[in-house]
């Protein structure tokens, strides 16, 4: 032990200096890069027998430099873990060892991943001989261990907990307690005990899977029952050291091993390539020699096959909530993708329906959103749904099931939609564009792109067809207006709406465009109809952008645009229901009953996720640019155990920007109060703008109101029961700052909670508040950083205080109410200014 701890010390203040020597211990206070450990091509630590290292290691089959923290086994080079696998970081980015964890941080300080919070201080950090990274403290007592927070590898003498899963871009393994489930988007598509190989030994539950040079294997809780094996051909043991379990991002489940400078793959789950859900990519056909090809009538499109008519276009699937009914189900029609044919859910799933005709098969396919095609078995009469995703076809020969299918795709008529009279005028274009790309990893990679460009002259008043122009006022660029064509919401009559909101009579609302109304659709489905005014020339084309940015984004932390409605110069949105409406009511009005904590937490949660989403998860980066309580919108579920849902609204003002533009805005929106510093100078308008209006939401959900505010002092110290009360102005940021840097979070919450909130989450919420609101909008942390925070994943920083001194003096500005410059905006923003408290 001594010894062992003279020599990690010794090897602890040798790495730092020199960079250059491989070390089998690393004490805290150690900082690595990749340029600093560039001579040994980033490794820096390496375990006893130096069987395996940790490095910072570029990924080699990607374009850009991509750098990531892992435990790789030296000889064959196999990463068996990945700190940050899904945040590449740069060469010059940090990797830290402090006595609290390990923690990596991007060019900008900013936290990517860390470890956990942990019991004791870190001593050590340690690989050992079998590939675990382990953080120790004093007492050589471990921490913290790679080996419990696999990413897509399991090694020898690891195990693979039960409710732990392996991630591989869509795919994923389940470890149930009686099986390991293979999936892809959530469907099932193989299960290991479906494998000739796989035994079971004993009909107890499961808890951990491992895997040795026999095989995988299942185990019970005692460590030593055996539940399930998947026994390995014999493996030339002599000179084997090294075997591993991987999920691939392919969908195949591996297990290799390594001996005799060899690596040789011994199992592959499912055996079967052509059952791999995306083994062809969407619709492509995999055939009895196991060659992709695309269905009569289709084409190579990027990753998937696409109608050749190019009026037809596959709708997209919906999300549970906005499904829609029968009235829609003339709409599509279906393209027959072949004959004796099989699909990858049909052994996991239940049929539509049994012994019906393929019309009434395609009839209960049409009534769901989420079912985007058919399989139809002619003998039993059965259909099966192609649910949520379209993966590859395969031949029958391959499926487990005695039926052969006959495959059918929804589609829908682009032109059926349009107005008839204006096909037959010109101004009606079509264009393909091929790309072909070479790739030099691992031979040729043809990637076909086609873009396709419907280009249409548009014609007042036409039905259908709605028009988006991208690029902005100042744009240079030609006027494109790019016909949106998936997800394209469901169009109402004026009628239709007026009989479901019964003339506009409950207002439910009134957002930053207009009035919002209850409705009640003939379905007996509730939805909000918002009636758009106030809109002046910018109108028609804010009302395209926000049906077309809303209609295409799903996310359950944010509103479902359902349908629209247009008449002469009105404009209506239909929109999923929220029966609670805006946070703003609920939390703000002294009439309606106090927001619990543990609920607060949630709407703080998933606001931050709804931003979160916006900014990273959609195609096109989305600022919202209208954080504030009225766009926070709740709802509660009366059947399932009054679900709070929280969803956020009126992100059809934001602006569409694609990845390559820039992060700047040329039109200010936002209301007062809730806006950046940057809105006030000249500095760009940026995701972190957001951030900022997070904080201030933030704060107010902390303390149940209005950041600024005039209440009664309540000065404890002085009081006289004769003194009169005094009126004082608020600004409530600057005193969650000076209770900050006094420790007293508890003071900031809402004294009507009366004490049950947790003292500790309301320091992370505060200090959370505390880091978005920060100066320098690079100081602030990205949305995906404070869901990560709020949720306790991620260590929550530390604002500086020198980044928050201007709320000292903001704050005496907003006493003086003073207005702010509207340059560049247009018409609504001063209607939305208008908007804040005296
Ligand atoms: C690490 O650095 C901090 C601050 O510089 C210091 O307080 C601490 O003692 C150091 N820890 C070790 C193990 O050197
Ligand atoms: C390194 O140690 C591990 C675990 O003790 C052992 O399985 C492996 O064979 C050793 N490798 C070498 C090259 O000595
Ligand atoms: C310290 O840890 C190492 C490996 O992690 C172990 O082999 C050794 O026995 C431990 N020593 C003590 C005193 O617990
Ligand atoms: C693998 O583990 C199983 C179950 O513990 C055991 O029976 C078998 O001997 C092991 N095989 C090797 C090569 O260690
Ligand atoms: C097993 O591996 C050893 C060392 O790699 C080799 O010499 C031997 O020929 C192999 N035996 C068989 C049966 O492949
Ligand atoms: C298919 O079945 C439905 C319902 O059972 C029936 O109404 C319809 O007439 C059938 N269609 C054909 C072509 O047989
Ligand atoms: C549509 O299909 C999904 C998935 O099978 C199902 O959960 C949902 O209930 C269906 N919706 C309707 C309206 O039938
Ligand atoms: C389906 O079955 C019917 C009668 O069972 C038969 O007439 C028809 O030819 C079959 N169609 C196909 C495509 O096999
Ligand atoms: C698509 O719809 C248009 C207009 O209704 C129609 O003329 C055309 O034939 C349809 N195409 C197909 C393949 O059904
Ligand atoms: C619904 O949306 C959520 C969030 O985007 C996604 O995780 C989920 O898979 C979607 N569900 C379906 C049925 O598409």
């Amino acid at each position: 032990m001594a010894l062992f701890v003279a020599f990690a010390l010794l090897s602890g203040m040798v790495v730092p200096s020199s960079g250059r020597l491989y070390s089998h211990s690393i004490l805290p206070n150690f900082t690595a890069s990749y340029t600093i450990f560039i001579d040994n091509s980033g490794a820096f630590l390496q375990s006893p027998n130096a069987t395996f290292r940790a490095a910072i290691s570029n990924n080699p089959n990607q374009q850009l430099p991509q750098f990531y923290f892992s435990v790789i086994h030296s000889a064959s080079n196999t990463i068996i873990w990945t700190a940050n696998r899904d945040e590449p970081i740069s060469d010059s980015a940090r990797l830290l060892l402090t006595a609290n964890g390990l923690v990596i941080t991007d060019d900008f300080d900013r936290i990517i991943w860390s470890t956990r919070s942990l019991e004791s201080p870190v001593a050590f950090l340690q690989l050992d001989d079998s590939g675990n990274l382990v953080l120790l403290d004093r007492g050589n007592v471990s921490l913290w261990e790679s080996f419990d927070y696999p990413t897509d590898t399991l090694v020898m003498g690891q195990r693979l907990q039960v409710g732990i899963d392996f991630f591989a871009g869509e795919y994923q393994l389940l470890l149930t307690g009686f099986d390991a489930v293979l999936q892809w988007n959530g469907m099932t598509y193989w299960r290991l005990s479906m494998d000739d190989r796989a035994f079971k030994d004993s009909n107890a539950p499961a808890s951990f899977m491992s895997v040795n040079g026999s095989g995988l294997y299942l185990f019970r809780d005692d460590g030593s029952t055996v539940v399930f094996k998947v026994t390995l051909a014999p493996i030339n043991a002599t000179g084997l050291d090294f075997v591993f379990a991987k999920l691939g991002s392919n969908g195949k489940f591996t297990i290799s091993s390594y001996g005799g400078n060899e690596l040789v793959q011994n199992l592959q789950l499912p055996a079967e390539d052509c059952i791999i859900p995306s083994i062809c990519g969407e619709i492509g056909f995999c055939d009895t020699d196991k060659t992709c090809s695309c269905p009569s009538g289709f084409h190579n499109g990027i990753g998937s096959c696409v109608p050749i008519d190019p009026f037809f276009t596959l709708p997209k699937a919906c999300n549970t909530s906005n499904s829609y009914g029968s009235e829609t189900s003339d709409q599509f029609s279906y393209m027959k993708i072949g004959d004796a044919i099989d699909y990858f859910s049909t052994d996991f799933i239940e049929p539509l329906s049994r012994q019906i005709n393929i019309s009434y098969c395609q009839l209960l396919c049409s009534q769901n959103c989420s079912c985007l095609g058919v399989l139809y078995g002619n003998s039993s009469g059965s259909c099966y749904p192609i649910r949520n995703n379209v993966g590859s076809i395969f031949s029958s020969i391959f499926g487990l099931g005695q039926e052969d299918f006959s495959g059918y795709i929804k589609t829908m008529n682009q032109s059926s939609n349009v107005d008839p009279s204006s096909k037959t005028g010109a101004g009606r274009k079509f264009s393909v564009t091929g790309l072909v790309l070479l790739t030099s990893s691992g031979g040729f990679v043809l990637i076909v792109i086609v873009v396709g460009f419907l280009w249409w002259r548009r014609r007042k008043g036409h039905s259908g067809a709605v028009v988006v122009r991208l690029g902005s006022k100042n744009s240079v660029s030609a006027e494109i207006d790019l016909l949106s064509i998936a997800g394209l919401p469901v169009k109402f009559e004026y009628e239709e709406l007026a009989t479901a909101t019964d003339n506009f009579k409950t207002q439910i609302g009134s957002g930053g465009f207009g009035a919002v109304y209850k409705a009640v659709l003939p379905n007996e489905s509730v939805v909000a109809v918002k009636k758009i005014t106030n809109l002046g020339v910018e109108g028609k084309k804010d009302f395209c952008t926000e049906i077309a940015i809303i209609g295409n984004i799903h996310h359950v932390n944010l509103v479902k645009l359902k349908g629209f409605c247009l008449k002469g110069k009105q404009r209506f949105l239909v929109l999923e229901y929220m029966n609670k409406g805006s946070l703003d009511r609920v939390m703000f009005d002294n009439e309606s009953s106090v927001l619990e904590w543990k609920e607060r937490l949630e709407i703080a949660i998933g606001t931050a996720r709804a931003l979160a989403y916006l900014h990273s998860g959609c195609q096109h980066k989305i600022i919202h640019c209208d954080v504030k309580p009225e766009n926070i919108l709740l709802h509660v579920d009366e059947h399932l155990n009054q679900n709070l849902q929280v969803k956020m609204s009126d992100f059809g003002i934001s602006k569409l920007l694609s990845p390559e533009q820039s992060n700047l805005l040329t039109t200010l929106r936002g209301t007062r109060g809730y806006l950046a510093p940057e809105w006030l100078t000249s500095t760009g308008i940026s995701d972190k703008s957001d951030v900022y209006s997070y904080g201030m939401v933030l704060l107010e959900i902390v303390r149940g109101r209005r950041n600024f505010s005039i209440q009664l002092q309540s000065n404890n110290s002085h009081h006289s029961p004769l003194s009169t009360p005094k009126l004082q102005r608020l600004y409530f940021p600057l005193l969650a700052l000076e209770m900050h840097e006094q420790k007293r979070y508890t003071e900031l919450v809402d004294p009507r909670l009366e004490g049950r909130a947790k003292s500790e989450e309301v320091e992370r919420l505060v200090r959370v508040a505390l880091c978005c609101l920060q100066m320098e909008p690079f100081r602030r942390p990205t949305m995906s950083n404070v869901v990560g925070m709020l949720e306790g994943r991620l260590p929550v920083g530390q604002p500086r205080m020198e980044s928050l001194n201007f709320l000292r003096y903001y704050g005496g500005r907003y006493a003086e109410a003073v207005t702010i410059s509207t340059d560049g905006c247009n018409g609504i923003s001063e209607f939305i200014m208008d908007f804040d408290h005296p």
